[in-house]
């Protein structure tokens, strides 16, 4: 009853424009955002259609006409949007071959690395606009050689190969897509001296396990013609203007340059198929590869090589300085306009898209036309929101690092959090990642809003109960998506969230509506769900008086990092002291603002409401702050762009997120070189990171020393 009475008080607060009666709380609001009535999936399923009619890659035509279906829409919710672009160099196809050469009598087999159209695609009279199977910033140039496979391309895994005596020097490699950034498995091949690097998608990861299982468009499998394209790029941002925004006519590295920089592969590289991977596969003989590196039912052996099948791999790419088209719309804040809550989602796609990024795309304007809802019926924000669907994230989440970039510190003193959304559905099940400030926000969240498989609970609660992981809080120390630059970067909160994990048909041709449709989400209630979650946290974040932060967590999550460094630093004379104290430090001064926060929340009434009001700024400045102090100037060694010391990538890991990325990396150094240098610079790293710890501290305590 009590949420029924305060729903027809909106009703009322909005049938007349005068204000005798205090506002609705703003909670109403949110419930309201939440329901049935508001919520509407029909629209979102035809967002997804529209947005993902013809291929739309980054620089394309297509993509361009995407922006404007996206800019046109947010006009339409009356939320003021504009274009913020930039040119940036992104690489093309230009021509592929692939040719095996086999021992007598089998002929050669050269591949013709097309993804096949199916009988009945509707995209048939587009597909031929689909970029021919690539990797972005692929080196351009041949490699002819016997072929070695490697499993998923690891650092371990070529551990394993030396103990078996193979050396992979000189020769191609093959490596399965699946565990590890596809960009590290040709920097891991490179290092270890391979002249170039196929991978390819194993039907025992994409395609159901193998055996008779079907695939699309019979099941969600990936077909034996479908390709996992993407880039292999290993930093942030266009490559040739790192650290800067690539504005018309700005400072741009050359190709020596980049090159230099190292985050470009220096050896070719190609996507190919399960079923160009599986008549490669047959062609290598020598030692059979353990359990672990074998296929799915019925695949071949596997056996490590070299040869004695050759490959001869030649990819010419072309570099195009290509036009990116962000687009940014903003709802101002009422109370807070200089403070910023941010939507984010990327639009470029390598195919059609409607997973990776579109169904993320179809939430954000679902969001954006239920606050338009909203506003219609009295509600203004606090805080500022904004909505910013990037460009060109494919190839290395350039739309949003650029856009960073450019807007640094203007972003850096007044975001309080971003919010992104990449792949909104790949199938079922609520999965989030955040830094750990926000896990009692998403908890929360996810408490007030119903399971869209399961109607009689929550989402909260099949998470909780989900097999693998239940509840599980990922974090942002990888550079999967859009979150990067805002976390990595600046140091600003953030969380990224989905339902569903891995997808079979990723990065392929087969990645359509028809797909999600059929087999990601037939009725669109998750993506009715994605939108809940997402703009129930950004109206938490951009209305509640005091910052959703809770720093307590972040405090023990550090305490577990440090738990699992004790064991690598053993017997080492290295001291992990520092770290433990600020540790402790940061967990005191978490729990005295969370009591500060509860004694502003009981004192509040309407005479102190003025006096409060400054207090309660400045106890939200420190709340917003402290995941800046996180950050350092100098950055991670080597990878300077890179200045959050908990969260980033790990350097041979692009999708790994362990904490404290900078001990990790000196830590493997150390372990390789065994020198006392190199197990100083292990300590070296374990000051800097309680360092900056200890900042964290001291800007939530608010007080100088
Ligand atoms: C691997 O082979 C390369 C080239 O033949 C050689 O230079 C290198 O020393 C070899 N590495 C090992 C560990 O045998
Ligand atoms: C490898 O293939 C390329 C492209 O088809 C061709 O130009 C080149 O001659 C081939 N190299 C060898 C050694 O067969
Ligand atoms: C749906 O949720 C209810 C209540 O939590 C639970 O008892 C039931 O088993 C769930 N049904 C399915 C199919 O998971
Ligand atoms: C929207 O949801 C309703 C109820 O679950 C369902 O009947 C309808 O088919 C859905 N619409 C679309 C486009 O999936």
């Amino acid at each position: 009853m009590f949420k029924a009475a305060i729903a027809s008080f909106i009703i009322i607060a909005t049938s007349f424009s005068f204000h005798f009666w205090p506002l609705p709380q703003k909670s109403s609001y949110h419930s309201l955002f939440i329901s049935n009535s508001l919520s509407d999936n029909e629209s979102i399923s035809n967002h997804l259609y529209m947005l993902t009619r013809r291929p739309h890659v980054a620089g394309s035509e297509a993509n361009a006409e995407a922006a404007a279906y996206v800019l046109s829409t947010l006009t339409s919710y009356n939320i003021p949007s504009h274009i913020a672009s930039y040119d940036t160099a992104l690489t093309y196809p230009v021509s592929r071959s692939l040719v095996l050469t086999r021992p007598s009598p089998d002929p050669p087999i050269k591949f013709s690395l097309q993804q096949e159209v199916y009988e009945g695609d509707p995209y048939a009279d587009v597909a031929n606009e689909v970029q021919p199977t690539y990797h972005a910033y692929a080196k351009s140039g041949t490699a002819v050689g016997p072929v070695v496979y490697v499993n998923y391309g690891r650092v371990e895994d070529y551990v394993t190969l030396k103990e078996m005596g193979v050396n992979v020097s000189g020769n191609v490699v093959l490596a399965r897509y699946g565990e590890i950034y596809r960009g590290d498995i040709v920097e891991n091949a490179y290092e270890e001296g391979a002249i170039g690097v196929l991978i390819f998608t194993d039907r025992k990861d994409y395609g159901g396990g193998g055996g008779d299982v079907k695939w699309f468009p019979d099941d969600k499998w990936m077909p034996p013609s479908g390709v996992q394209v993407g880039s292999v790029y290993n930093g942030a941002g266009d490559p040739t203007t790192p650290g800067w925004p690539s504005t018309e006519g700005c400072e741009r590295l050359s190709d020596e340059e980049v090159e230099r920089a190292g985050d470009v592969p220096l050896i070719p590289s190609l996507p190919i198929s399960w079923a160009d991977g599986d008549a490669i596969v047959r062609s290598i003989g020598g030692q059979v590869a353990s359990d672990a590196w074998q296929g799915g039912k019925d695949a071949p052996v596997y056996r490590i090589g070299p040869g004695p099948g050759i490959v001869n791999l030649t990819y010419n790419g072309k570099q195009v300085l290509s036009r990116i088209e962000n687009v940014v719309g903003i709802i101002e804040g009422a109370e807070e306009p200089d403070r910023f809550v941010i939507l984010g989602n990327h639009r470029d796609a390598w195919t059609f898209g409607a997973v990776d990024p579109n169904s993320g795309t179809a939430c954000l304007l679902e969001v954006a036309e239920r606050l338009w809802k909203l506003q219609k019926k009295g509600w203004k924000p606090r805080r500022t929101i904004i909505f910013c669907n990037w460009d060109a994230e494919e190839y290395g989440l350039i739309g949003s690092t650029e856009w960073v970039e450019e807007n640094r510190q203007m972003l850096a003193s007044r975001v309080v959090a971003y919010l992104n959304v990449d792949i909104a559905v790949g199938g079922a099940g609520f999965k989030a990642s955040a830094t750990p400030q926000l896990d009692e926000l998403l908890i929360q969240a996810a408490k007030q809003v119903p399971d869209p498989d399961n109607s009689s609970q929550t989402v909260y609660d099949s998470w909780i109960s989900s097999t693998d992981n239940p509840a599980k809080i990922g974090r942002l120390g990888g550079a999967g998506s859009d979150y990067s630059a805002f976390v990595q970067h600046i140091g600003v909160p953030a969380a990224d969230i989905s339902f569903g994990e891995a997808y079979p048909v990723y990065h392929s041709m087969y990645d359509d509506f028809i797909w999600m449709n059929k087999f990601g989400d037939p009725m669109f209630q998750r993506h009715v769900a994605v939108a809940s979650i997402w703009g129930l946290l950004a109206l938490k974040l951009a209305d509640n008086e005091i910052l959703p932060f809770d720093y307590l967590p972040y405090a023990l999550e550090l305490q577990r990092s440090v738990e699992s460094l004790k064991d690598e630093v053993a017997n080492r004379g290295i001291t992990l002291v520092p770290l433990v104290k600020s540790i402790k430090e940061l967990e005191t001064a978490a729990t005295k603002i969370n009591e500060e926060r509860k004694a502003l929340e009981g004192s509040k009434s309407w005479t102190s409401m003025c006096k409060d009001s400054q207090k309660v700024r400045e106890l939200n400045d420190r709340l917003m702050m402290t995941e800046r102090a996180f950050t350092d100037r100098e950055g991670l060694p080597g990878r300077s762009w890179y200045k959050h010391l908990i969260y980033a990538p790990s350097k041979h890991n692009d999708y790994g997120s362990t904490s404290f990325p900078g001990i990790d990396d000196a830590l493997e150094k150390a372990k390789n070189l065994n020198t006392a240098d190199s197990w100083h610079s292990v300590q070296h790293e374990i000051w800097r990171v309680a360092r900056v710890i200890t900042q964290a501290s001291l800007c939530l305590k608010g007080k100088l020393t």
